[in-house]
């Protein structure tokens, strides 16, 4: 089996050259993102391997097919990338729908902590031998109100490692979990009452923009938002008027919403054309991390194998509890 792995960077090949071989499935790798450009390379492969930020939309879908390409294999949990309608009868998808929700929410973590205690101006501090403390006063999570939107695999790791912390957990879910002893609250009450409001639900039309100029009025003033979920479920304008205005205390973010020419590449020296980003990460209280959040060793390694196991069962007939058939995702 044969499978045209597109985005793939450095960290991606050790696993999936060592899960792929014992599978009997080759990969090859280019660096390039998978897009109505570069579909070509994908000519005479059984399959590609895409990841967020690779365009799977009708056309290309159409490029593929036509190219023999019989298989879509996500190595992320998010498909709002994939035009799920179009794929069907066309080529089969298949993703990794879990592979480490400590990964995200751990990370989600991080930057909260990083944000509230100015971890990341006091180390480019004391790497300056600056040993003073002004301008670095945080607040205490014990007894904050944060407030978690989506309480699914990696928001209900986060709701723990939240208790740790003595936090009080305001949580909002479409479709709530039964007997998980979860406070679910209606949605525009955990945006009134949260100190910090984190969000691990997936991008829909539904929470396309869920963080907008409305929704911000509502929020408390100091509000810290944390999106380690979709870039799109906040409107980056919105947010910046809400850190202009004092309204929003801080913003982590590890994804963005126009992030696909952005992130994962190094552009360190080029002019940068992306004004809202540039003006956010100028910001003092605005951290942002490039989607980084999955990236642990043993995420790494559960994505190849989960991967190769989808492939697998695709080329041998086999049912894929991964696979993907109706459009459940924006
Ligand atoms: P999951 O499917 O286990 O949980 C998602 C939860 O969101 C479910 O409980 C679902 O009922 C809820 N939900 C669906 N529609 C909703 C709505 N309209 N409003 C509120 N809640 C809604 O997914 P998981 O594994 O927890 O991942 C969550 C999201 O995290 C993914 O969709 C993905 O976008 C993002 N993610 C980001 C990563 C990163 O590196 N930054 C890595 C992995 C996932």
């Amino acid at each position: 089996m044969k499978i045209a792995f597109f985005d793939a960077k450095p960290y991606d090949i050790p696993a999936f050259t060592k899960y792929g071989k014992a599978a009997g499935i080759g990969f090859k790798f280019y660096e390039t993102k998978l897009n109505e450009d570069t579909v070509a390379l994908a000519q005479g492969a059984d399959g590609v391997c895409v990841f967020v930020n690779d365009t799977v939309n009708a056309m290309v879908i159409d490029r593929l097919a036509s190219g023999g390409v019989k298989f879509v294999a996500l190595r992320c949990a998010g498909y709002n990338n994939v035009d799920l309608d179009y794929a069907a009868g066309n080529v089969r998808v298949v993703r990794v729908p879990a592979y480490s929700p400590y990964a995200v929410a751990e990370h989600a973590m991080a930057l909260l902590l990083t944000s509230v205690r100015r971890i990341h101006k006091a180390y480019n501090r004391t790497k300056d031998f600056n040993f003073s403390l002004s301008g670095l006063t945080g607040f205490d999570l014990h007894g904050k109100t944060v407030g978690v939107v989506g309480t699914g695999r990696i928001g209900r790791v986060f709701i723990d490692i939240c208790r740790g912390f003595g936090m009080k957990v305001l949580a909002y879910d479409k479709f709530p979990a039964k007997d998980a002893g979860i406070d679910y609250v209606p949605l525009d009450e955990l945006f009134g009452e949260s100190d910090v409001i984190s969000f691990h639900c997936p991008l829909t039309e539904e929470t396309f923009h869920l963080v907008n100029r409305e929704t911000v009025k509502r929020m408390k003033k100091g509000v810290i938002l944390v999106n380690t979920s979709r870039g799109a479920l906040i409107d980056s304008e919105a947010l910046l008027e809400g850190i202009k205005e004092r309204h929003i205390g801080a913003a982590c973010l590890d994804v963005y919403e126009e992030e696909g020419d952005v992130f994962f590449r190094d552009l360190s020296g080029h002019i940068f054309d992306d004004d809202t980003l540039a003006r956010l990460i100028t910001m003092p209280n605005v951290l942002v991390t490039s989607h980084q959040a999955f990236l642990t060793e043993e995420a790494l390694d559960n994505i190849a194998a989960t991967t190769v196991e989808n492939l697998a069962a695709l080329r041998d007939g086999k049912p894929c509890a991964n696979e993907l058939t109706k459009q459940g995702q924006r």
